[in-house]
């Protein structure tokens, strides 16, 4: 298997091709058609649901199988489709699938670690290095993770590029083959030209370690002195295109805070959410990436978050319509929420639509953090919106395809349905909505860890004044 690794050819675009096929007809078209059954008889809905979900997702395995290396990163490519087309909890099937693949992938041979770091530090590795264990610690989507000690005593993770894979997807996703036929099937009809950039630029970026060290600097620098939320910091000087190291972060994965009590699971969704939604406000930018792998629970029950390579910059103005948007849906102001989505750009034939039909399909997805009562997130709530959202004969459907998924709003989405999918997992419960408000508005906290996030707040310099 390594040995078919190591001659993979720098150029996948027509096995790439047959990955997205694979995914679009097996995976959105199964979950539109289905979702019909989903909504009509519930339970036995679910189940032929399920089933074909777990048949799509076992066939995509397969073909990415064939493939190796490369696929791997096309698979994640295609977790772009499933922001709109797949249902969240499906998306978990899919994830654990493609998880099992990476998890019977070889890892990178010693001697391959060597050389990358050889070659992308300059020097031999026992110069920044005071050891390193030659055993992975743990699998990264295009390399691995080592943990090694510097020589000032600094524990640190050492995250590595598999080099030719690297290659072969920088070179692949040039190429508009390879990404025209997800942009089509994530925003169809509509702004694919648009969309092609976008997942290309954010593609690009997510090779590119040093910018990722950029962003994670960012974010640790923002959250330095956090009660509760955590970024380890960056050893900039042995950073490079490849090679990622940051400070060494113990803590308990999410299969341990999912067997927690309640009480554990609510907090650390809370967390969660005050971290995704909230970066936008401390940093200005966020992770758009919610995958549980790039999390862990500290023993103080604080939340060290790990993985920048899918962050997104906000603009001011952005930001701005984004909250008048929320203060419209707030106040449950139709003509204020179509006015907004129009600006952001989700709307294309806004004087045609009925505004009160507009804010019923957002409070179908985005409803749960606008209702202001404790609410649990449940997987039957997440795909409840889901089916409704793929179901073709579904007015969300039929409104939401004529209409437009814009570019600048991917990264958003993505974000927004992980979390919540992660939420439904943990079935947190909060008042989501008086947490919300505290971005929207400005409003004083409702929750402890909102009061010891207050006074983490006050007096520093925001990117913007959640009061203001
Ligand atoms: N600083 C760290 N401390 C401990 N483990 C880490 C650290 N960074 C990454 N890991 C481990 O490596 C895995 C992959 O890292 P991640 O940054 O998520 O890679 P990718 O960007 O490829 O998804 C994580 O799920 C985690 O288990
Ligand atoms: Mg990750």
């Amino acid at each position: 298997m390594a040995r078919e690794r190591d001659r993979m050819p720098t150029s996948f675009t027509r096995r790439a091709a047959k990955v997205t096929s694979a995914t679009t007809t097996q995976g959105a078209r199964h979950a539109a058609t289905l979702a019909a059954n989903l909504l009509r008889d519930e339970d036995a809905g679910a189940e032929v649901l399920e089933r074909r979900h777990r048949e799509a997702a076992q066939r995509m395995v397969a073909v990415l199988g064939s493939m190796k290396g490369g696929a791997m990163k096309v698979g994640q490519l295609a977790s772009f489709l499933h922001v709109e087309f797949i249902p969240p909890e499906y998306r978990e099937l899919y994830q654990h699938e493609l998880a099992a693949l990476r998890d019977a992938a070889p890892p990178m041979p010693w001697r391959l670690v060597e050389r990358v770091l050889r070659d992308e530090l300059g020097e031999p590795p026992e110069r920044a290095f005071a050891e390193l264990d030659p055993e992975a610690a743990a699998a990264a989507s295009i390399g691995q993770v080592h943990r090694g000690r510097l020589h000032d005593g600094r524990e640190v993770a050492v995250k590595l590029q598999y080099p030719e894979i690297a290659d072969a997807l920088e070179t692949d996703v040039r190429t508009v083959a390879v990404l025209s036929p997800i942009a089509r099937a994530i925003a169809p009809g509509v702004d694919v030209r648009a969309v092609v950039a976008e997942l290309r630029e954010r593609i690009l970026e997510e090779l590119d370690y040093e910018l990722e060290a950029q962003h994670q600097r960012a974010f640790a620098r923002a959250y330095r002195g956090h009660p509760f939320i955590h970024v380890p910091d960056v050893v900039t000087d042995v950073c490079r295109r490849r090679v990622l190291v940051s400070e060494w972060v113990d803590g308990a994965p999410f299969a341990d805070v999912l067997a927690s009590p309640r009480d554990e699971r609510d907090r650390f969704g809370e967390i969660l959410v005050r971290f995704f939604y909230g970066s936008i406000d401390v940093v200005g930018r966020f992770n758009a990436d919610a995958h549980p792998g790039n999390y862990l629970r500290r023993p103080d029950g604080g939340v060290s978050f790990l993985d920048f390579g899918a962050v997104k910059t906000v603009d001011r103005e952005r930001r701005q319509l984004m909250l008048a948007g929320a203060r419209a849906v707030a106040a449950r102001d139709a003509p204020a929420v179509v006015a907004a989505l129009e600006r952001l750009g989700w709307l294309r034939h806004a004087e045609t639509l009925d505004p009160e039909m507009i804010l019923r399909h957002v409070l179908l997805t985005s409803g749960w953090s606008f209702e202001d009562r404790e609410l649990t997130i449940t997987p039957e709530r997440v795909a409840l919106a889901a089916a409704a959202l793929s179901n073709p004969r579904s007015e969300v459907f039929r409104v939401w395809r004529r209409e437009n998924l814009p570019a600048e709003e991917l990264m958003f989405s993505r974000m927004d349905a992980g979390v919540v999918s992660v939420l439904a997992q943990l079935g947190a419960t909060a008042n989501w909505h008086r947490i919300a408000r505290e971005w929207i508005f400005g409003d004083p906290p409702s929750t402890e860890l909102g009061r010891a996030e207050w006074e983490f707040l006050t007096g520093r310099r925001l990117w913007r004044d959640p009061r203001g």
